[in-house]
């Protein structure tokens, strides 16, 4: 288990550019958290340090987004068809595990060079592989247990704490 403080947005995004290094084809990053709590703006980082370019618009209304990341250098020597690998990046927020399932889960999880990021992977948890990656993020100091007086003036509010579960 690792455990990170960040401070502002872009901290988050870093950590998730950082992250992105390190990961590989197979892999499943499942990120939970309340709403606000930082998994998109964790995602973009990720998708950045993944070498895939802007924008990078919500899944929230179409379940999945589909990225094709083009491999240069020492991966493209290693890898894969046409040295481009496939993103996927689910926010399970507003559907079922059969919703997911039915979109080619199955297929998708099944191909070793495929990422799957997945927001709210939680409420799915049912269909995620034992071997995925869990990430928590968590508000340090929710708004409402910040004294009124100081909610303006405190950065406290953005603090996120991000827990690396596994690996
Ligand atoms: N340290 C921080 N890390 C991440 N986001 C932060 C941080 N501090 C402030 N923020 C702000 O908090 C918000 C986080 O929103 P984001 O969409 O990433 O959360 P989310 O977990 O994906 O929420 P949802 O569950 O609604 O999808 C953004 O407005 C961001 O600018
Ligand atoms: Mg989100």
């Amino acid at each position: 288990m690792k455990i990170f403080i960040t401070t502002d947005a872009e901290q988050t995004k870093e950590l998730g550019e950082l992250l992105a290094e390190e990961i590989k084809g197979g892999k499943i990053i499942c990120l939970e958290g309340e709403l606000g709590s930082g998994k998109t703006t964790f995602t973009q980082g990720l998708l950045k340090g993944l070498g895939i370019k802007d924008p990078y618009t919500s899944p929230t209304f179409v379940v999945m987004k589909h990225y094709k990341r083009k491999l240069k250098g020492r991966k493209l020597l290693t890898k894969i068809r046409g040295g481009v690998q496939d993103i996927y990046h689910i926010d399970a927020y507003r559907v079922t595990a059969k919703n997911v399932l039915d979109i080619g889960w199955e297929e998708i999880v099944a191909d070793k060079n495929n990422i799957i990021i997945i927001e709210w992977a939680n409420k799915i948890k049912k269909i995620i592989p034992q071997k995925s990656l869990w990430i928590k993020l968590k508000l340090v100091n929710p708004s409402h247990a910040i004294p009124a007086e100081s909610r303006r003036t405190e950065a406290s509010e953005n603090k996120r704490e991000i827990i690396l579960l596994s690996k």
